[in-house]
């Protein structure tokens, strides 16, 4: 069923587990992301990047594919299609075209003009019961031409943000988009402890999840983090399963030519990689 992510998040909150968002970015991602999450009965919020969206159409594409496929494959787990990295305009566009859940990501603007632009947004989007991911500090590296400065986020701001009514809140806490350097300092819990502390009842976002490791994971989902968004690790086993299909001159047997099987490869590796990070953040690692 198709749903906004507030409820999902807040049971997640409170049962301590955390629910995993995966981004999409075509029909074979979006089918492997949803039957995996069918087979393994587990929630699921499907991210969106703007450039993502542009790429497969627009925002009204995402959500007619979105709900074809809920119809037509029988899911019957709740399914989040949420904006992910959101502008101010693409925010709006996205509540337009029925996202039901929506990231205003003001990390780049000063703190100020972050709260008078997410509290619009929030005001815009519940009134259609949609939910509000912001972002306070800013996550490093670069995702889909939006890139981040590495910024710890002050538990301060956070405050100010949370307090606006939003559902749930991205902070900066060492986190950094696509692979982690070698030599990574790892996550800051010290300012994670302390914004959940501000933020109280917040459920906390850890963008960045590719190649975390399993006991930072785990610490988070313990410091209040219920949601944790995966992309570029999907990408890597894709780009690996295809080439090989090439490699193996796959394309030259029989109808190896079909797209069908060209994708198919890169299909079951997205499935076999939901499947490995689900239980990891769904069931495993229940505090
Ligand atoms: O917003 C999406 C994510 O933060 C994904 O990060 O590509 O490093 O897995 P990642
Ligand atoms: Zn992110």
């Amino acid at each position: 069923m198709l749903v906004s992510a507030e409820k999902m998040l807040q049971e997640a909150f409170k049962g301590g587990y955390a629910v995993g968002q995966f981004n999409i970015n075509n029909l074979e991602w979006t089918k492997a992301i949803l039957l995996t999450s069918e087979e393994e009965k587990s929630p699921v919020i499907l991210g969106v990047s703007e450039g993502a969206a542009k790429y497969m159409g627009g925002y009204n594409t995402v959500v007619g594919m979105v709900k074809g496929m809920i119809k037509d494959l029988d899911i019957t787990v709740d399914v989040s299609i949420h904006l992910d990295h959101g502008s101010f305009e693409g925010a709006k566009k996205a509540i337009e075209a029925g996202f039901t859940s929506v990231m205003f990501d003001g990390s780049k603007y000063d703190i100020d003009e972050n709260i008078e632009k997410t509290k619009e947004i929030v005001e815009l989007a519940h009134s259609k019961g949609i939910s509000v991911e912001a972002e306070v500090g800013s996550i490093s590296g670069e995702e889909d031409g939006v890139e981040g400065i590495g910024e710890l986020a002050s538990p301060d701001e956070c405050k100010r943000i949370a307090d606006l009514g939003i559902d749930f809140l991205a902070a900066g806490i060492g986190n950094i988009h696509g692979r982690y350097p070698e030599n990574w300092k790892g996550l800051d819990f010290e300012v994670l402890e302390e914004i959940k502390n501000k933020t109280k009842n917040m459920p906390l976002v850890l963008h960045g999840g590719t190649g975390i490791p399993e006991d930072m994971i785990k610490k988070s989902i313990s410091l209040g983090v219920s949601k944790i968004n995966v992309n570029t690790e999907c990408q890597l086993v894709f780009q690996e399963a295809t080439r090989k299909y090439f490699e193996e001159k796959k394309d030259l047997q029989g109808k190896g030519y079909d797209p069908r099987k060209i994708l198919a490869p890169g299909f079951d590796a997205i499935k076999e990689k939901v499947r490995e990070k689900n239980p990891y953040f769904w069931i495993k690692w229940k505090r």
